[in-house]
């Protein structure tokens, strides 16, 4: 018999909120960012973090602007323990950084965390027991009572140890793990019990942190559980809201980004979203959407790629090149259509004004990023891509139908070797087919060309046209000068570009004079200190291509 697997599955049930808020709400300010790279994110690699590398890690954290890093699981082992006395006793927590650390609910274990923080001048205590029913049941036979006594008999004892150390500045966080998964009721219940032993105030806050720990539903269900909950627990006024949202769904972001509208003050997540399974919420794509809607974040994200090098050596696994932000590729277009919207996209953007260049939501150079790897060349890019490489590589722009005809050579070039054709690639591509065009005319002396051996004086003839003349005559050919473009490079020198008709005849009949009916149409292109030069070497590589190509036979790549 074939059974349909989901049939081992249920819907997870609705909440019932009435006229939640959250969904009209906007975000309009940052949250307390807590980094739990160094414990939660620590605890999900295949090699843990060794105690130098946890200092590296921990000070760049400090660098990018945290306040609140979770430091470690002190009671879990010795590394942990031997990191946080290294913190504290090398004084490397800044003033306005404060630590925290993860306990479970077991005497021994919450003084031998408070052993850890023996001398640090502010911290963090969090606690944290499993709630859910699938927990209390499988995982701990316990009762409901018996689950929310075990958090309220933590609280006694962290209270106790935090009282027996008044030098420290304690700040106490209480976790009702699996949060998501549990019934909000209980959930309520267990937080009071809770709080009601710990007693905060509006000046003395604690943390209640609201963990999907695994992720179970939709972004918009975790909202309402949050706003119920901002709605219903006690001492409300002294808590600051915490969520520590998983993305077993890949929605962790969005639930994260909901929670907030729906009253959470605070997120818990880890850089690029490493983390147990398929990670914690990633605080660099939360803190970079806040950045394009004009909030700042207060992170500093402005070298993402230094941030990105850290983490990916600290955690030992790669960030994703389609990472939101950081990813390689991400701000890279290869589709001509995009490229060319970029390209106009970039000519237009103002400094200082509203970004606005499609496809790119937002300026890479916020990130640390240059331009030159936003367009990229393949066999699926247009010449939008190829004239914006070229412009930045020889800084000069061919004519419309040139850099047609050179997007084609291009193409061709991608899809013979398969691979991407780079910006100096694309340069050389351009100079070996148009500067370097070899062939029966050649340019002798300033002045001069030479064809089978006779040499020709070009003194006298200034313009394209006059010097398309005199090579005309040399070669015994007409030479027609179809399409012209002369510019000045940001260096002072001249670039001229020109489309050459060698040969052919004029139409005759009615209407037609004028048009070229035949003949070979070559583009050639010179870039010299010397603008008489320039004009002369671009004549002679049109000219040069135009004869192979007649030579053999070559089909024209661009019709007249
Ligand atoms: O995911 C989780 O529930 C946790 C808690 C310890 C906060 O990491
Ligand atoms: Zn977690």
């Amino acid at each position: 018999m074939i059974t349909n697997p989901s049939t081992k599955y249920r819907p997870f049930p609705a909440v019932a909120l009435h006229s939640r808020r959250w969904p009209s709400r906007t975000i309009t300010q940052a949250p307390i960012w807590m980094s739990t790279d160094l414990r939660d994110g620590n605890q999900s690699l295949i090699d843990p973090m060794s105690i130098e590398t946890k200092i590296e890690f921990f000070e760049m954290l400090v660098k990018i602007g945290f306040k609140q890093i979770e430091v470690g699981f002190p009671s879990a082992s010795q590394t942990e323990f031997d990191f946080i006395r290294r913190l504290i006793v090398e004084k490397r927590i800044p003033d306005d950084v404060t630590i925290e650390v993860l306990t479970q609910s077991r005497t021994d274990l919450i003084e031998r965390t408070f052993e850890s923080l023996e001398g640090v001048p502010r911290a963090i205590v969090h606690l944290y027991n499993a709630i859910a029913p699938s927990f209390r049941k499988i995982v701990f036979s316990m009762s409901k009572d018996e689950v929310k006594a075990l958090a309220v008999e933590g609280t006694r004892t962290i209270k106790r140890c935090a009282a027996e150390r008044p030098d420290t500045e304690w700040t106490y966080q209480y976790s009702p793990e699996t949060f998501s998964m549990t019934e909000l009721s209980f959930a309520r219940e267990v937080v009071d019990a809770v709080s009601g032993i710990w007693r905060p105030t509006p000046t003395h806050k604690m943390i209640v942190n609201l963990p999907a720990t695994v992720e179970a539903a939709m972004p918009n269900v975790f909202a309402d559980q949050v706003e119920w909950m901002d709605r219903n627990i006690a001492f409300r006024d002294s808590i600051v809201l915490s969520v520590h949202p998983h993305n077993d769904r890949g929605t962790a972001v969005a639930a994260a980004e909901m929670a907030i509208l729906a009253g959470a003050d605070r997120i818990e997540g880890c850089l690029f979203g490493n983390g147990e399974r398929t990670g914690n919420v990633d605080i660099v794509t939360l803190a970079m959407n806040l950045y394009t809607q004009g909030i700042s974040p207060g992170l500093d994200f402005s070298d993402i790629d230094a941030v990105r090098r850290t983490v990916e050596r600290c955690n030992k696994l790669p960030v994703h090149p389609r990472h939101p932000y950081a990813g390689d590729l991400v701000y890279t277009a290869f589709s001509g259509s995009h490229q060319d919207a970029i390209r106009k996209g970039f000519a237009a953007q103002k400094a200082d004004e509203i970004w606005e260049v499609p496809y790119l939501p937002i300026d890479p150079a916020d990130v640390g990023r240059s331009y030159d790897a936003v367009i990229r060349v393949n066999s699926q890019s247009g010449k939008g891509g190829t004239t914006y490489l070229l412009e930045r590589g020889i800084g000069a722009t061919p004519p419309r139908r040139m850099q047609i005809e050179f997007s084609r050579i291009v193409q061709e070039r991608a899809d013979e070797t398969g691979i991407e054709v780079t910006p100096q690639g694309i340069c050389d591509l351009f100079r070996q087919t148009y500067f370097d065009a070899k062939g029966p005319v050649e340019r002798v002396a300033p002045n001069t060309v030479r064809f089978l051996g006779v040499d020709t004086p070009t003194t006298g003839a200034t313009d394209v046209t006059g010097i398309a003349a005199v090579i005309a005559k040399a070669i015994g050919q007409a030479v027609s000068v179809v399409d012209i473009e002369e510019q000045r490079t940001a260096d002072g020198k001249t670039a001229v570009f020109v489309g050459v008709r060698i040969g052919g005849t004029r139409g005759t009949k009615h209407g037609d004079q004028g048009r070229d009916e035949s003949g070979v149409h070559r583009y050639g292109a010179a870039i010299r200190d010397s603008r008489e030069m320039a004009v002369v070497d671009a004549v002679v590589c049109a000219v040069n291509r135009g004869a192979r190509a007649a030579m053999s036979a070559e089909p024209a790549l661009v019709a007249a």
